[in-house]
């Protein structure tokens, strides 16, 4: 934070978040908050809710949230200190002067400064490609059937056949070494000095989904190794926070994205219409990209390449994919390798319908588990389908498994009895017969139900204050399961001790962007219910729920020694069994 907290809360406190962001989305009061149409995500009925009380907004939709801060900087592309200062003008504060720390302000400038070079790096690549230097790398583009219009959307470029002709370039400019080391382009060796990272390449910039070049990949024309050179990770390039073409695909009005694996099927998607394509760019899909993915879409096709490579790297994506609330399909490349190939071979209109019968994942990890039983024999094939019920069984909802149930039976040629029954017996014995490794599901899938009900309880605070005495009997700020859910609660508490309320507060603790998302989550989770009895029965459950995993999870890290804690933990024990007299209404 560079500003004080006191200044922070001054600015904040003066720009009520409703005001401000009607200046940017139409609101409609509905109850105690406003709705309007989420200006982060494409949608058509409003999802995008601004509380008064909390000062804070959250979307339903793409679970974008956070204060006003946090509004300004996602909507206007602006640092903190920018949105502060906005924030300040626009209610007429002055803001005290220097109050950066040196280093707060060395990473920013740091960060603005790398900008600026691989932007100028782009545009010299781009440069070349068109001049009299850049023939070779424009005959490649065009023998790949790039247009050129698809070059100017994606700004390929081209890096010449001089090894040090970018150096020139910004050293031309008066860039310091320093500096240009930073941005990751160049390469130092004793003998040579410093000298580009690329040279006869074409250049793809990879751009952030506000449209930034943030770092590059480059291209051999032929065969030589490495295919594709790539930047490192600089102060403003992180790989598994970044997918090649989010920044065109984010606008695609489609309700769901095409994930595919490189530079090439990406462009080609979206020379061919498919804009909603993007890449992990080598990389396996990480927990980032997700987060990233379910802030515009709550469906992916994954478009890997069909090779074993690629296969594994879907059955690696589904689950993670499904952590973070997406559903996934994948689609059937054969014969082809690549939808970059694909599209060249069969077109636009064949490449629709293979992702109109993209493949639902959890069927896909069937087949692929098929693919290691001998399915003509007697025994093997039992024991397929023994699996199969297993993977069935760890479905929580009956109405689920007996979906899926049917769709094995008219895929896999069981009856539906048959294997009904097998998983039945599967659930009965509470243990599956056979677990498979195809995927390490079942236990987030526990957690996410626990990280809800402890969302859940912090969300009941921060409306009904008048919980806390009840809640706070039972549930400490350590009995939640993540450091920044037990940071949060602990500010939380420590707000409700003294009375001072103010969740919106609680988001500036946290300087990340993600973090400050989970935050606004965190107080905005919500279950519909119905009547006072179901409520009342719901508060009690969520509150067994939460106090019965903090108890476990303090028995783990217990140290046998620490007599204290030993009779804290009976004491806790103890409470969760006088629970079931809990009543606590909203
Ligand atoms: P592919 O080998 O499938 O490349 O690698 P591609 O995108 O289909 O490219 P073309 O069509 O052969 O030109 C997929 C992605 O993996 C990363 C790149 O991001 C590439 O787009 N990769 C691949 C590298 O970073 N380095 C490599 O040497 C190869
Ligand atoms: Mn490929």
């Amino acid at each position: 934070m560079y500003y004080s907290d006191d200044v922070v809360q001054e600015v904040r406190s003066r720009n009520d978040i409703v005001d401000v962001i009607s200046s940017y989305v139409k609101l409609q009061r509905k109850g105690s908050s406003y709705f309007g149409l989420c200006p982060f995500h494409n949608e058509k009925s409003p999802s995008f809710s601004v509380s008064p009380a909390k000062q804070m907004y959250y979307c339903f939709g793409c679970g974008a949230g956070g204060n006003v801060f946090t509004f300004i900087m996602e909507y206007e592309n602006y640092t903190f200190p920018e949105a502060i200062k906005m924030l300040a003008d626009r209610a007429g504060i002055s803001l005290p002067q220097q109050e950066y720390s040196e280093e707060a302000r060395r990473q920013r400038d740091l960060k603005s400064a790398v900008l600026d070079i691989n932007k100028t790096a782009a545009k010299y690549y781009y440069y070349i490609l068109h001049s009299g230097q850049g023939e070779l790398g424009m005959r490649y583009l065009k023998d790949r059937k790039l247009s050129d219009d698809t070059i100017r959307h994606f700004g390929l470029g081209y890096a010449g056949q001089y090894s040090d002709a970018l150096y020139r370039y910004m050293k031309k400019q008066g860039i310091s070494d320093q500096l240009l080391k930073e941005s990751g382009l160049f390469q130092v060796s004793e003998k040579r000095g410093m000298y580009d990272k690329f040279w006869n390449r074409v250049m793809f910039p990879i751009m952030d989904v506000n449209n930034k070049v943030i770092g590059f990949g480059g291209r051999v024309m032929g065969d030589a190794k490495p295919k594709y050179l790539n930047s490192p990770e600089t102060v403003i390039f992180d790989k598994s926070r970044n997918l090649y073409g989010l920044n065109f695909a984010r606008t695609a009005k489609k309700n769901y994205l095409l994930v595919c694996e490189g530079y090439m099927d990406v462009i080609s998607l979206h020379q061919a219409g498919f804009t909603n394509a993007v890449a992990s760019l080598g990389t396996a899909l990480t927990s980032q990209h997700a987060s990233l993915l379910k802030r515009y879409t709550d469906e992916v096709i994954l478009t890997y390449d069909s090779d074993e490579a690629g296969v594994r790297a879907a059955l690696r994506a589904v689950p993670i994919l499904k952590e973070a609330g997406i559903s996934t399909r994948v689609l059937h490349m054969e014969p082809y390798k690549d939808p970059d190939e694909f599209i060249k071979a069969l077109g636009t209109e064949a490449f629709q319908e293979r992702i109109d019968h993209a493949e639902n994942s959890f069927l896909f990890e069937l087949s692929v588990m098929q693919k290691s039983y001998d399915m003509k024999d007697p025994d093997s094939k039992t024991r397929f389908f023994q699996a199969v019920a297993a993977k069935i069984a760890e479905f929580e909802l009956e109405i689920e498994r007996e979906n899926y149930i049917e769709a094995v039976t008219g895929r896999f040629g069981i009856s539906f009895e048959g294997l009904r029954r097998m998983v039945m017996n599967v659930l009965m014995q509470g243990v599956p017969v056979r677990k498979e490794p195809v995927r390490p599901q079942a236990k987030t899938e526990k957690d996410d139900g626990i990280r809800k009900s402890q969302r859940l309880i912090l969300t009941w605070l921060s409306e009904y204050p008048k919980l806390f005495p009840e809640i706070s009997a039972y549930i400490a700020p350590e009995d939640f399961s993540d450091e920044l859910y037990r940071e949060v609660a602990s500010m939380l508490y420590e707000q409700l001790e003294k009375g001072e309320l103010n969740p919106a507060r609680i988001i500036n603790h946290f300087t990340d962007a993600d973090e400050q998302r989970t935050v606004a989550q965190l107080f905005n989770t919500a279950i519909p219910i119905e009547n006072p009895k179901e409520q009342e029965k719901a508060i009690a459950e969520t509150v067994r729920k939460v106090m019965d995993y903090g108890i476990k999870q303090r028995t783990r890290r217990l140290d046998p020694s620490d007599i204290r804690g030993l009779q804290e933990l009976i004491e806790a024990k103890r409470k969760l069994e006088e629970l079931d007299r809990l009543h606590i209404s909203l």
